[in-house]
């Protein structure tokens, strides 16, 4: 089910609140921050927010600058990005600004927020610019996201808050990064919202992709890491195997084999080792055998791992006695994420995606990234040449 890419964004004190508990919105960024944020949703097809920051902040949600709106258009896309709130309740006031401002809107709620929404004058008729979405008695958000990307045409989705969805989106891991915005400044009250609720999140550390500081605040951007689970992909799981295609453009290059990319990965995102083709002058080492070979046969953390590979494990190997697939499972590893099923080029219908789901391991494609696998192959593959 292909979702948008989430990227969640806000601004937080450095005690870790999101606002202070006054009657106006307590601002966080500076001048030139509140800058950035408008490239950022000029860049996006939709801006989401919760409707507790709808009733707390009354924000207008908006790309300010004329000549990033003018830019929009002169790529085809609509002046504004959608404008996208959630509500169980449908408790939102019709004369809000979100509705009167900008482009196109929908709100995702339940079937009794969308009765409710009608009987408090938020209708077709009233607010023919607003789509509202009922999901049913509760709100699932792989649909939510799903109904976005298949139906709105959302690929990039742009969420601002508040915690409450934050923490909801990150706990699914649904998340594809995290900009938090770091501000000098301390709110001390404990009844203030903070970023991010209790709950349970990945277990290990999140992948640290920039730090910028703008004015007198920081950026820090982070993309989560722990994969997802049997079939069910989750955004660490496309960083990851972009990180094993990107290891293939290490490969020495050959006649003779493919070169390839493995990246293996315990369950809280942890990287327990990575690998590939031909590395340390080793002429025919295979890249998930490079990277198994790195890890302690004992890691309790390998029965959870996922292994990523740029190609298909191979099911059968001239060169040593176990192909791939088979050091794979001897590991215990029963997850393998991969970009591109192997080519005829030197095995005929070389099937170890087959040896592995027969042993009981899952093995997801994600065809998206067959491109970058095959790159640094390009000199073996008829097809690209
Ligand atoms: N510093 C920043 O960057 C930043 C950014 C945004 C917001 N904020 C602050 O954050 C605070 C608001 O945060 P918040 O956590 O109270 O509210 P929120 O996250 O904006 O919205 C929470 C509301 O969204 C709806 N919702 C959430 N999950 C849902 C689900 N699974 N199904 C259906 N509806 C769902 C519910 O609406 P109903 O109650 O209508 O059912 C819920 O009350 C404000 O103080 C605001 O100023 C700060």
């Amino acid at each position: 089910m292909p979702l948008p890419y989430v990227l969640l964004s806000a601004a937080v004190s450095l005690d870790g609140y999101l606002d202070d508990t006054g009657p106006d919105r307590l601002l966080l960024s500076g001048p030139a921050d509140f800058e950035r944020v408008d490239e950022v949703r000029a860049s996006v097809d939709a801006i989401l927010v919760g409707a507790g920051t709808l009733r707390a902040d009354n924000p207008r949600l908006l790309v300010n600058s004329p000549e990033r709106r003018a830019a929009r258009v002169a790529a085809g896309l609509p002046e504004y990005p959608l404008k996208v709130t959630v509500s169980a309740s449908g408790e939102l006031d019709p004369g809000a600004r979100f509705w009167h401002t900008g482009g196109a809107k929908a709100v995702y709620t339940t079937d009794e927020g969308a009765a409710r929404l009608r009987r408090t004058g938020l209708t077709p008729a009233t607010h023919p610019a607003v789509d509202v979405v009922p999901l049913g008695p509760e709100l699932d958000w792989r649909l939510l996201l799903a109904h976005l990307h298949d139906v709105l045409g959302v690929r990039r989705l742009m969420v601002e808050g508040g915690g409450t969805i934050h923490t909801q989106l990150l706990q699914r891991q649904l998340a594809d990064e995290v900009q938090l915005v770091l501000a000098p400044l301390f709110v001390g009250d404990p009844a203030a919202p903070r970023l991010f609720g209790p709950g349970s999140y990945q277990g290990g550390r999140l992948r640290l992709v920039e730090t910028r500081a703008v004015g007198d605040v920081v950026l820090l951007r982070y993309e989560p890491t722990a994969p997802g689970a049997g079939g069910r992909t989750v955004p660490a799981d496309r960083h990851w195997l972009r990180t094993a295609c990107e290891l293939a453009l290490r490969c020495p290059p050959s006649a003779t084999a493919f070169s390839v990319g493995a990246v293996v990965v315990a369950a809280d995102g942890t990287e327990l080792a990575r690998g590939h083709s031909r590395e340390a002058g080793d002429p025919v080492v295979h890249a998930e055998e490079a990277a198994l070979a790195k890890i302690d046969p004992a890691d309790p953390r390998l029965g959870g791992a996922t292994v990523y590979s740029s190609l298909e494990p191979c099911a059968r190997r001239a060169s040593r006695p176990r192909p791939c697939a088979r050091l794979i499972l001897d590991a215990g590893v029963r997850r393998v994420v991969t970009a591109w099923r192997e080519p005829d080029t030197f095995v005929e219908a070389a099937d170890g995606a087959g040896l592995l789901a027969g042993a009981g391991a899952e093995v997801v494609v994600l065809p998206e990234y067959e491109a970058a696998a095959r790159e640094p192959n390009r000199h073996l593959d008829p097809g690209l040449r």
